[in-house]
């Protein structure tokens, strides 16, 4: 049977190219005419950048609606507008990507690791009413992989202690819960335009608010701390020139027009797969919370025990996953605290104290979900059919029948 498995050069079960991204001539024509404009970049902040940003906080039910480089400046602006303050304390999970923390680092603050829930791997609200100190002053809560965090119990948290809120929504642009879109709940939210994200411009960010003081900050800081009427050589705060061009707006605004069907597509594939995948023994996707209306699914997440694949460890799984044709990976291969920028705290010339240490931090569910647990399946793969879907539970239960004849 192990002869079958297409990592031994068998057939695959899978054969198909998910590609992304997915555009067409309308996308060309709009860089097309940006190009042909001259009028490429974006000292005003205006333009086509600016009519994205429009669309954009119209869809998101917000105030304002602020593009930048990327997503870790999109947070670093948010983070650095709220007012924090050197060694002030921001509760982060680490199961994410490294941006969360390195732009508390960059702020001067300090990282307080918060560990995730088994069944959703979003921050545990829980854990973080233990972490708070007379320090905490912000929350980043990331809806990871496009799963809504539970917004009502973090808000909840923040009010009584009074902490800003910074959505990560890197992973869920057009994500919901209870019917809001992700990124409008807390004092701010955080996007990616970043290559692989469910909405591109090859590298981009976006910070949506309500709050008109700190989308003031952010703007000033976006914008080598220049203020609304001030002259062109007169910076009034530490800013940088973090502003996203024209050419990335005009791409952005026709993917843009594809969102919400890719979004409503990979949800109900991911609805689909996660019931598929459910009958399988030994895997379990991720759970969604009541009144969490609508996952991106960035990434398709299922937690996978070995026991019931005869011991093969899940690295092994995921590469005969892979090579059965479904994309996939095995995700962080350790939480962010055993990385060597906090083991070593090589944290350059950012001011955190003596007396932080990694060392001893130990979130027992995301070092799981790390060493043991967590396949994540590509959101390109989710904008496949229904028969795709079925391919990917044969392709688990031909591993698993492979591993049972061992
Ligand atoms: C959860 C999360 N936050 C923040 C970022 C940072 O976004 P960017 O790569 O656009 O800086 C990423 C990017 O992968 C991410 O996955």
């Amino acid at each position: 049977m192990k002869n079958d498995l297409a990592i031994n050069g068998g057939p695959k079960t899978l054969n198909k190219n998910f590609e992304w991204p997915i555009f067409d001539d309308k996308e060309i024509r709009a860089i097309s005419e940006i190009t042909k404009s001259g009028n490429w970049g974006n000292p005003d902040c205006a333009g086509i950048v600016e009519e994205f940003e429009k669309d954009f906080a119209a869809y998101c039910g917000t105030k304002y609606a602020l593009t930048c480089v990327n997503g870790s400046v999109a947070l670093r602006l948010a983070l650095i507008a709220s007012g924090v303050k050197p060694g002030d304390e921001v509760i982060i999970p680490p199961y994410t990507f490294i941006a969360t923390a390195s732009i508390v680092l960059e702020a001067n603050c300090v990282p307080v690791f918060v560990d995730i829930e088994a069944d959703t791997y979003n921050i545990d609200p829980v854990e973080i009413e233990k972490a708070i100190t007379s320090k905490t002053k912000a929350i980043i809560p990331v809806h990871f992989a496009g799963l809504s965090c539970n917004m009502d119990a973090i808000m909840k948290i923040a009010e009584k202690h009074n902490l800003t809120v910074i959505e990560d929504a890197a992973h869920a642009h057009g994500g919901e819960y209870q019917v809001k879109k992700l990124g409008s709940i807390g004092h701010a939210g955080c996007f990616s335009f970043q290559s692989s994200k469910n909405l591109t411009s090859g590298e981009g960010g976006m910070a949506i608010t309500n709050d008109d003081q700190l989308y003031k900050m952010m703007n000033s800081l976006r914008n080598v701390g220049r203020v609304e009427g001030g002259q062109w050589y007169e910076h009034h705060y530490l800013g940088c020139n973090y502003r996203m061009t024209q050419l990335q707006a005009a791409l952005l605004k026709e993917q843009f027009k594809r969102l919400d069907e890719q979004t409503k597509l990979r949800d109900e594939n991911g609805r689909y797969l996660a019931d598929l995948l459910g009958d399988i023994n030994g895997i379990s996707p991720l759970q969604r919370y009541i009144g969490e209306t609508l996952h991106t699914y960035h990434i398709f997440i299922f937690r996978y025990d070995k026991s019931k694949f005869n011991n093969l460890p899940k690295k092994a799984f995921s590469e005969m996953l892979a090579a059965e044709g479904v994309p996939c990976f095995m995700g962080y291969p350790e939480p962010l605290y055993k990385q060597p920028l906090f083991q070593e705290k090589n944290f350059m010339c950012y001011a955190i104290p003596d007396e932080v240490s990694y060392k001893n931090v130990m979130c027992p569910v995301t070092e799981k979900a790390c060493y043991e647990d967590a396949v994540w399946i590509f959101q390109n793969t989710m904008l496949g059919t229904k028969k795709d879907m079925e391919d990917i539970a044969s392709a688990i239960r031909k591993i698993q029948v492979a591993m049972e004849s061992d």
